[in-house]
């Protein structure tokens, strides 16, 4: 079973991508630095100056969706992909209706109820399930391709990395951002880019197409229960399609 599609996940995306601070991290001490993620990789990574009339963004692996509404401020068009149908439909509900009632845990069965809301969902987004290793022919091509905390999440993250040049516009630029959480639970060992030198195989595998402009470590933090986070540290990418 697709680990992604299981409602206690969706219910901790919701509190990922749109939960208020107190309820992520209600503890004073804890890594606040990790709030706000989602958007974080829009605002510090995306590179707002010159782009198209029209501007096209892709957000792929966008879970419940909160990077593409960040992305439908700056991009004419957005289109978020998922492989689960429960984080699109959830995305799809937030863009048509502007918020979703979900619940986040407390201690064993105890939850609390919460509302996720988008300010503006107005902008031209669409939701899709998809494949990111297996997109489809037809999907045209993008000013900015956002993944983040994709690659690592991929059985084949090659087929991914092989399709980026024909999907990114010259010109146009690429926002990846990965822990490099490599797990055989979702991909193989011999499928992995690199082990403990990602950064340089990933940088060996985007050039020539690719140009390195910006790198910084972005924290994240996800809660589980009131008691118990994930902290983690995003390596952040800029890439410019030459
Ligand atoms: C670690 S989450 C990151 C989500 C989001 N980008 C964020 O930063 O919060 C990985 C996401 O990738 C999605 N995913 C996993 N495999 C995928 C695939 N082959 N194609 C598209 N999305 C995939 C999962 O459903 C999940 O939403």
């Amino acid at each position: 079973m697709n680990p992604y599609e299981d409602s206690k996940l969706l219910d901790e995306y919701l509190l990922f991508h749109y939960g208020k601070d107190e309820d992520i991290m209600p503890w004073d001490f804890g890594p606040k630095v990790g709030l706000h993620f989602p958007k974080r990789t829009v605002h510090e990574l995306v590179d707002t100056s010159n782009l198209p009339s029209e501007a096209r963004a892709l957000d792929l692996g966008c879970a419940v969706g909160a990077s593409s509404f960040e992305l439908a401020n700056i991009y004419q068009y957005v289109l978020g992909i998922d492989f689960s149908d429960s984080f699109i439909k959830a995305a799809s509900q937030l863009h048509k209706k502007g918020s979703l009632a979900y619940r986040f845990l407390v201690e064993g069965n105890s939850y609390s109820e919460a509302l996720a809301e988008v300010e503006d969902p107005s902008g031209r987004i669409e939701f899709k399930t998809g494949d990111a290793c297996n997109l489809p022919d037809n999907l045209g091509s993008f000013d900015l391709i956002h993944a983040a905390n994709l690659i690592c999440r991929l059985q084949s993250p090659n087929r991914l990395l092989d399709r980026l040049p024909s999907l990114v516009n010259k010109g146009g630029q690429l926002v990846l951002a990965t822990p490099f959480t490599w797990l055989e639970e979702f991909t193989p060992v011999e499928n992995w880019i690199g082990s403990g030198n990602s950064k340089e195989r990933l940088q060996e595998k985007l050039n020539p197409n690719f140009v390195l402009e910006e790198s910084k470590d972005l924290p994240f933090v996800i809660r589980e229960h009131r008691r118990k986070f994930q902290f983690s540290v995003s390596l952040g990418t800029r890439w410019r399609r030459v």
